[in-house]
Parts: C-alpha cells; sequence; structure tokens
C-alpha cells in the first residue's frame, strides 16, 4: 500500500496541475514509483472521436512521464466548466464515492507515492442532489489524507491560504506544506508573504515555482516525506 498526499490550492486556476506534474516528475526523477489520481475533472475537452479528454492528469501523466491511461488517472470527467456537481447534474451523471473510493485504493495499490489533485480550491461542491451532499473537504476526510496547499505567491496570497488553511484544520485535515506558484526570488513582498504565512499558521513554504519551471525546486526525499 502505497502513501498518498491531497492537492489543494486557495481557488481554480492557481497551478494545482502545473505544480503537481513537477512534483509527481520530480518523485519520478528521483527513482521513486509515483502516480497521479484526479476523483472528477470538469471542463473537459471533446476529442474529434467524441471522448473527453482530461487536460490536468493528460498534462500530470506526460510532464512527469507516468504512463497511465485515462480510466487510472480520473473517476469522472465532465465537459462543461463549471463546478463538478453543476457539470455533473447538467450531465446526468452524478459521482458514485464508492466508485472514487475504489478508483483511489487501486491507484494506491498501484504506486508508493500517490498524489491525488482536488478539484478548485478546498470547498468544491462534487455531489449537490436529492440523495447526497458532498464537497471536496468531505472526501479529503473520507480518504484520510494530508494536504498540500498550492497558492499564488504575490498579492492577496496571505488571506487566501490562511482560510484555506484555517478550513482545513477546521476539518481536522493535517496540512503538510504550502507551494507558492508564479514566484519572483528576491521580490520583498512574496518574501514576506512567506513569513506570514508561517507566523500566522505554523505551515512552512516547502518550495517555490517560478513561472515556465521544468522542475521543483525541492528535495526528493523531503517532498516524499509529506506523503503519509
Ligand atoms: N508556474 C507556471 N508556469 C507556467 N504556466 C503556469 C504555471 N502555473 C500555472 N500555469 C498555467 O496556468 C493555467 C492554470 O494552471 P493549472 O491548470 O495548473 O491550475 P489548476 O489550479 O490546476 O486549475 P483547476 O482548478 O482547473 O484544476 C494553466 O494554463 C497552466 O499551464
Ligand atoms: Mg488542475
Amino acid at each position: 500500500m502505497g502513501k498518498a498526499l491531497f492537492i489543494t490550492g486557495t481557488g481554480t486556476d492557481i497551478g494545482k496541475t502545473y505544480v503537481t506534474g513537477l512534483i509527481v516528475k520530480c518523485l519520478r526523477d528521483a527513482g521513486k514509483n509515483a502516480g497521479y489520481y484526479k476523483a472528477a475533472l470538469s471542463g473537459a475537452v471533446r476529442a474529434e472521436d467524441g471522448s473527453l479528454l482530461p487536460g490536468d492528469a493528460l498534462h500530470v501523466n506526460k510532464v512527469a512521464s507516468i504512463g497511465e491511461t485515462i480510466p487510472n488517472l480520473v473517476s469522472y470527467i465532465y465537459e462543461e466548466a463549471v463546478s463538478p456537481h453543476l457539470a455533473a447534474r447538467r450531465a446526468n451523471e452524478p459521482i458514485d464515492f464508492e466508485k472514487v473510493e475504489k478508483d483511489y485504493e487501486r491507484a494506491l495499490a498501484k504506486y508508493d507515492f500517490l498524489t491525488m489533485e482536488g478539484s478548485g480550491g478546498i470547498i468544491c461542491p462534487l455531489r449537490w442532489d436529492d440523495e447526497r451532499h458532498v464537497i471536496l473537504d468531505d472526501l479529503v476526510v473520507k480518504l484520510g489524507l494530508p494536504t498540500l496547499v498550492i497558492a499564488d505567491a504575490g498579492l492577496g496570497t496571505i488571506n487566501a491560504v490562511v482560510l484555506t488553511i484555517e478550513h482545513l484544520r477546521m476539518r481536522n485535515i493535517p496540512v503538510a506544506g504550502v507551494i507558492f506558484n508564479n514566484s519572483h526570488p528576491g521580490d520583498f513582498m512574496e518574501e514576506d508573504n512567506a513569513v506570514m504565512v508561517k507566523e500566522l499558521t505554523g505551515v512552512d513554504v516547502v518550495a517555490y515555482v517560478k513561472k515556465g519551471d521544468t522542475d521543483l525546486a525541492m528535495d526528493a526525499e523531503k517532498l516524499a516525506a509529506l506523503y503519509k
């Protein structure tokens, strides 16, 4: 049975997929058997043959050279670029959380270090219908995962990161660290953002990713230690 880490972010489009690609690549470059899993992806592109292409999963699969098949990477793929609960409702394909757990367990059995990417931020409704009300944080609690928070390095991040961490802690979800994306080394405000995140939450910014980075500037063993 492998170890796992859940990648959340301060919001959608913050760079979870981009940074996850570098995370899985870093582990695999160090010789570790690292994989990727995402429960639900919305905003998928329709291919010429009519199939839906899960952009996030395909990106990480390629960047990190995982060589995995689409059904093993993502459980639910929706075309409309809206929250999964809404995309699922409109596609008439609600998430079955028993399938998600089964897919997750299968991935965990196959990989030593499984990186699971969330959808949007931590308050992302996955299913909201007459039968079930499930938010992404409920799934993280159910799977018992520690989290890594991806955030923008710049202005506004103190608020977004602290709110995210406070919510995770309110749900008793462990926070392993923060990664600042779109970072500019030497920028006095961004440096202070990292200091203030540590002061206000006790959580370290464990790595910094610049625009266009092709590798994660982090020791693979230190990264691997975040998985539980
Ligand atoms: N460090 C970076 N360098 C270059 N491009 C980046 C970087 N970070 C993010 N991007 C680009 O910004 C866009 C949004 O990033 P990404 O898809 O990783 O966000 P996300 O948080 O995974 O979004 P979602 O909530 O849809 O899963 C993508 O086009 C991605 O390639
Ligand atoms: Mg993504």
